[in-house]
């Protein structure tokens, strides 16, 4: 498969910006190339300085959580950056084509809109599961991106893994599967599988079950030749000096993330068994996610309700499969609790 080749055709020629530190590489105690502030800065660290544009520290200790190599792994502000990325990097504005499986998460269809690349659309089965006719019938020669999104945000299950695997044997575009929400599902994660496909590329964030979506950091791991076009077309100093230094102590806590992984999860089904006993509460959809997708008999009135007590969900009635749905994050027992009595005083 020629992924070169399916480049947008200014990118295949793009000579991208080269650093001050692109073009010094070595050991050196006088640093005048960069026009930064040799006295010093504010700050206690050492943050006159730019940072490493290609994060080469972080991504050698994320390289030995994950098992994937460094030069198979891009670093992005948030994973919505890498998503944007792959738009300009791929599909050439009001002639390409990209494939996205609604409902699902809404920065696929906003990215599209912003670089001006046709969306078409093929409905989650009614058991969100994908539609592979449907899919095969909506690609054609221009169709340069599939989104599956595996657990789905916003309905929470994941998808059918031989599924997705035929699409990986069958398309010749990028098949993106956005694993925001791996850390909480049974199905194994795709980065294993990246040798077999040159044109998988598996997104996953420290937005979630990291608990660092403050820090704007997310990831991409793809082909080396993938992961070489990102990194030619993002901005040469995306990820911060500050995020940089933080991700890597976060690093050194993955103890605590997997406790908190097994606690959301036990408290995940705890939950959808609570809201299942509530009259109001029509279906509780099973989640391999930190949120579950509840049908209520009334979704608005629920979700006001809600609100005027001081608690937010997610309203989803107006989105395709997910009518009269709302979408609530797994909270912390207590808050959990408190959802549940609010839910039960308004039963009463
Ligand atoms: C499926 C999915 N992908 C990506 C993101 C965004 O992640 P990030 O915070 O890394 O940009 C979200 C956030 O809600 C999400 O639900």
């Amino acid at each position: 498969m020629d992924i070169k080749n399916l480049q947008r055709e200014n990118i295949k020629t793009l000579r991208p910006y080269s650093t001050a530190r692109d073009e010094y590489k070595g050991q050196a105690s006088v640093f005048l190339d960069a026009n930064e502030n040799s006295y010093g800065s504010p700050l206690p660290e050492n943050f006159n300085r730019y940072p490493d544009p290609l994060q080469l520290d972080l991504k050698d200790a994320l390289s030995k959580i994950k098992g994937v190599p460094i030069e198979n792994t891009f670093l992005g502000n948030g994973s919505d950056e890498a998503i944007d990325l792959l738009f300009r990097a791929f599909c050439n504005p009001g002639k390409d084509n990209v494939i996205i499986l609604p409902p699902t998460y809404g920065m696929y269809e906003v990215s599209a809109n912003i670089n001006d690349v046709e969306i078409r659309k093929v409905n989650l089965l009614p058991n969100f599961q994908l539609d592979l006719e449907g899919i095969a019938e909506a690609i054609d020669a221009n169709t340069k991106l599939i989104f599956i999104c595996s657990p789905n945000n916003p309905t929470g299950n994941s998808i059918v893994r031989t599924d997705i695997e035929t699409i990986l044997a069958n398309f010749n575009g990028l098949v993106v599967i956005d694993e925001a929400y791996i850390n909480f599902a049974k199905q194994r994660t795709f980065i294993q599988e990246l040798t077999e496909y040159p044109h998988l590329v598996v997104l996953q964030t420290f937005s979630k079950a990291w608990g660092l979506a403050g820090l704007r950091l997310g990831m991409a791991f793809a082909s080396s030749i993938i992961i070489d076009i990102l990194n030619k077309v993002k901005a040469p100093y995306n990820i911060s000096q500050s995020t940089q230094d933080l991700a890597l102590a976060a690093l050194q806590n993955i103890g605590q993330v997997n406790d908190w992984i097994k606690t959301t999860v036990a408290e995940r089904e705890h939950l959808a068994k609570l809201l299942l006993d509530l009259p109001l509460v029509q279906k509780v959809y099973p989640s391999d996610a930190n949120f579950i997708l509840v049908e209520v008999a009334d979704a608005n009135g629920t979700y006001d309700a809600l609100v005027d007590r001081g608690i937010i969900v997610r309203n989803r009635a107006k989105v395709t499969l997910c009518e009269g749905c709302l979408r609530i994050t797994v909270g912390t027992p207590a808050e959990n609790e408190i959802l549940i009595s609010a839910l039960k005083s308004l039963t009463n």
